[in-house]
């Protein structure tokens, strides 16, 4: 019966609430034809090949109090750090070499980082790296500093949503945050003509079956490029400090469950994935994603762009991580490979 569930999702590329209910409570044996068939699907398009994303954190600072992020403004016990030009462009230079052709520059919403100083620093990677993608993760800006960066030369844009039902968004954002303006933003960077991602957490305080197929109905409206969902997961010095762990579980079923619903999606296999099990990244990739985002920030500072408690690859050398990984996903008959891995167009 659940295969004929994933055979309509799959055939309709939508899901219905019920179907979602249905899939989210399953058996994990009766739900392996979910993530088979999403491998499949993932298969049919980017075959065996894992794209790689070297992540650069670039600053802590962050204007915002989101309450489940360990670098929001009133964390105190957050250790503040920015790097500089010369420091990211040193990442880069090691990551190239490394055959990372994606660079992600993330970060809090820190206001040292004008428009003018991010516009510099993406015509100098994309001059000193012209065959690299050039992905920004910098939080929500007016559609004129998107254009700015456009113009610079970034190509595309990550911006989770984190929820799209409303009273979901308040409970996890201050009173001054807006999902309106969040979606706004999504749509901006769309017709500016970035490569856009959004995505959640999943298991989030408050999270439901209703506020998860709201999530689908946006994501599945938006279109985007990519979606980055990982389980949540607590930060002792926020107010969500004492809340539940997302489960492996949950994560790998939506991310399948994404998989069908838009079979062309860059979808990773993520960092808070990796820290919750072991094997949490290639459980992902076999559920359907066909991204991994290794870590190119300096050891320095690896310990201070701490979201979530016991992350991951706080003391591992861009080199390690990337080695790791190839060998995680060889380990499972994936190949990474050396390419900008761009979204592919239905031709
Ligand atoms: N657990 C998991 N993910 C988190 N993020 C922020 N805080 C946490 C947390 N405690 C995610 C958000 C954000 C992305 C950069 O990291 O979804 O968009
Ligand atoms: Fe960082 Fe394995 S990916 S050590």
């Amino acid at each position: 019966m659940l295969r004929e569930v994933v055979d309509r999702i799959q055939k309709e590329q939508n899901i219905s609430r019920e179907d979602l209910a249905l899939l989210l409570t399953a058996g994990d044996e009766e739900i392996a034809c979910l993530k088979e068939k999403a491998r499949e699907v993932a298969d049919e398009v980017y075959g065996k090949q894992i794209f790689i994303r070297g992540l650069i954190e670039f600053t802590n600072y962050c204007k915002n109090d989101c309450l489940y992020c360990g670098i929001r403004r009133s964390n105190r016990c957050a250790e503040r750090y920015r790097l500089s030009e010369e420091e990211i462009l040193s990442c880069c230079e090691n990551g190239y070499a490394l055959g990372f052709r994606t660079f992600v520059l993330q970060g809090g919403e820190d206001s040292y980082f004008t428009d003018e100083k991010i516009c510099a620093l993406i015509r100098k990677i994309k001059a000193g790296y012209p065959d690299c993608a050039l992905t920004l993760s910098i939080g929500e800006k007016e559609k004129d500093s998107y254009q700015a960066y456009f113009d610079a030369g970034a190509d595309r844009y990550l911006l989770r949503h984190e929820t799209a039902d409303e009273a979901h968004y308040r409970r996890l954002h201050p009173a001054e945050m807006s999902l309106v303006h969040r979606k706004q933003c999504l749509r901006n960077l769309k017709e500016i003509g970035y490569q856009v991602g959004c995505g959640f957490m999943v298991g989030s305080p408050g999270q439901t079956v209703d506020t998860l197929y709201e999530d689908l109905q946006f994501i599945r409206k938006l279109q985007p490029h990519m979606v980055g969902i990982g389980p949540f997961i607590p930060q002792k010095d926020t107010p969500f400090g004492a809340e539940k762990v997302g489960t492996l579980e949950m994560t790998l079923r939506l991310l399948s469950i994404i998989r069908l619903l838009l079979p062309r999606v860059l979808l990773p296999a993520t960092t808070a994935l990796g820290t919750i099990h072991p094997l949490g990244r290639e459980k992902g990739i076999q559920a359907g994603a066909n991204v991994v985002m290794p870590n190119l920030s300096p050891v320095a500072v690896r310990d201070k762009y701490l979201l979530y408690d016991n992350k991951i690859c706080t003391v591992d050398e861009a080199a390690e991580c990337r080695y790791c990984m190839q060998r995680r996903m060889e380990g499972i008959g994936y190949q990474v490979v050396v390419d900008r891995g761009d979204y592919r167009e239905q031709r």
